[in-house]
């Protein structure tokens, strides 16, 4: 037992097993899944009720301790590991499950929650939670509700903003704001709950979300269509968003498509070396999608995809990222751009790279979003420079910096040059007003210092 009071307190509020002191039962909470943040914690606690949280923030605020929250641990922006000294709360536990709700179309679930096991409890209702994304079996509701996590279906149901009815958190000061009614229609002064959306462990910790349901749309038809190039790509979008059925589109650029089929030890579905660019387009309803689909893609060069063709086509698309990251830790960046500009952005950040010797880009992303991955392997030494030079580019294009990964601590800079000085300003005044102390992520998204 550490002299460290309050370690002792943490323990009295959550129970010895759930703080964690030591090196080695520290360590797993201390790095980011993309092995590039680290930062040793204080310690890591573990509460499972909204009291115990409670307890370890006034517990935090009194010793004047800050707080990491964490989820899944799989944010790829920095934001959910230690800086150094930090607590680390891990939200885990916070694992309740109400029942669906069918006349309403919602469930009220733990913040701690993974994105999979809520995608189970809907189905089993018969239902479906409309957010999916590759880490959905580590990644929590909290942390999506955090990040606003988006995901390969935000063409059809948003972003993970759209599918919060309300929420619970335990602010700074050990307070607790519970909009959890579900009502769709309030008008009683602004949503504070919408606060939390976004915000990065930075405003409060949400310890229960109200999420609305969506179909299980069963039948399902998938797409991989081979273009001529990006603005090629872009072209199919208003013929694929005619259907009422479109679920993803997914973009795989060549060099992504491959690097994922060599990680799994297949051969990538479709062979075409003329192709410039990859669109995986998905469709589900409740009766068969696959002649729709065809009818927009079937005089393209592509493969159609059903049954265990699509399984694998998601297989490769999850992946994608799982493999760059055995490859090397890549400069990672999330940006969008409007459709029309993405081309350019391309052909622009293709042109930051080249002089890079060794670099190797690979892209891929959310096409209907206008939302690239841009990963750059071999290429930490020029990581700033590089990095200034594309979210620059993203900006300029009318675009934004971060699409769905959130700022972190990897892009707190450049929120000035994204928002300008009155937002950031405003964004200030209100972590001002919910977080004096400053406990809560410090060095996450704000940057006040
Ligand atoms: P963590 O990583 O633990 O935390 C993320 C941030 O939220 C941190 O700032 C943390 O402090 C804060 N936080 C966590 N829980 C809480 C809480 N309860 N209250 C307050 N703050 C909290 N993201 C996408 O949007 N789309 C994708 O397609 C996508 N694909 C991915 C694929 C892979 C393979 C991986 C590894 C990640 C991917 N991500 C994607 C990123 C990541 O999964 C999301 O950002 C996710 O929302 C993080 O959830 P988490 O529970 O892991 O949060
Ligand atoms: C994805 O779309 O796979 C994720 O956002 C992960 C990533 O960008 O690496
Ligand atoms: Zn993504």
């Amino acid at each position: 037992m550490t002299a460290d009071s309050l370690v002792a307190t943490l323990r009295q509020a959550v129970g010895d097993s759930h703080v964690l002191t030591d090196d080695d039962l520290r360590a797993g909470y201390e790095t980011d899944w993309l092995n590039k943040y680290h930062g040793t914690a204080r310690c890591v606690v573990r509460p499972g009720t909204v009291d115990e949280v409670v307890a370890v923030v006034k517990a935090c605020a009194a010793a004047d301790a800050s707080i990491v929250p964490q989820g899944g641990n799989t944010g790829l922006v920095g934001g959910s590991v230690p800086r150094g000294g930090e607590v680390v709360l891990r939200t885990r536990r916070l694992d309740r499950l109400d029942p669906v709700d069918l006349r309403a179309l919602q469930v009220t679930v733990g913040a701690g929650v993974t994105i999979e096991a809520l995608q189970q409890h809907a189905r089993a209702a018969g239902l479906d939670f409309a957010v999916d994304w590759g880490a959905r079996a580590s990644a929590t509701v909290g942390g999506a509700v955090s990040t606003n996590a988006g995901g390969s279906r935000v063409v059809r149901f948003g972003t993970m903003r759209a599918q919060v009815m309300g929420l619970q958190a335990v602010l700074a000061d050990g307070s607790v704001v519970t909009h959890l009614s579900g009502l769709p229609k309030e008008t009683a002064g602004p949503q504070l709950h919408h606060l939390f959306i976004g915000s990065e462990g930075t405003l409060g910790i949400v310890t229960a979300a109200r999420l609305r349901l969506v179909p299980w749309y069963r039948q399902t038809a998938a797409a991989l269509v081979a273009c001529e190039s990006v603005a090629d790509a872009v072209s199919l979008l208003p013929a694929l968003r005619s259907l009422p059925s479109l679920d993803a589109v997914e973009l795989l650029m060549p060099e992504a498509l491959h690097v994922a089929c060599e990680y799994l030890g297949i051969s990538p579905p479709l062979h075409d070396d003329f192709a410039g660019a990859f669109v995986m387009v998905d469709c589900a309803a409740h009766t068969d999608p696959t002649a729709d689909l065809a009818g927009v893609v079937g005089d393209r060069r592509g493969v159609m995809a059903l049954g265990p063709q699509r399984d694998q086509l998601y297989r490769i698309r999850d992946h994608v990222t799982i493999a760059i990251g055995a490859k090397g830790v890549p400069v990672k960046l999330d940006v969008a751009v409007p459709v029309d500009r993405l081309d350019e952005l391309l052909q622009r950040v293709r042109a930051v790279v080249a002089p890079i010797d060794g670099a190797e880009l690979i892209v891929f992303g959310h096409l209907a979003e206008g939302n690239v991955h841009i990963n750059v392997l071999g290429a930490l030494d020029h990581a700033a420079a590089f990095t200034d030079a594309v979210l620059q580019t993203a900006i300029d294009l009318g675009g934004t910096i971060s699409a769905e990964h959130g700022i972190g601590v990897a892009k707190v800079h450049w929120m000035e040059r994204l928002k300008g000085p009155a937002s950031m300003h405003a964004m200030a005044a209100v972590k001002q007003a919910l977080d004096p102390q400053e406990l809560l992520n410090p060095g996450v998204l704000h940057c006040l210092r």
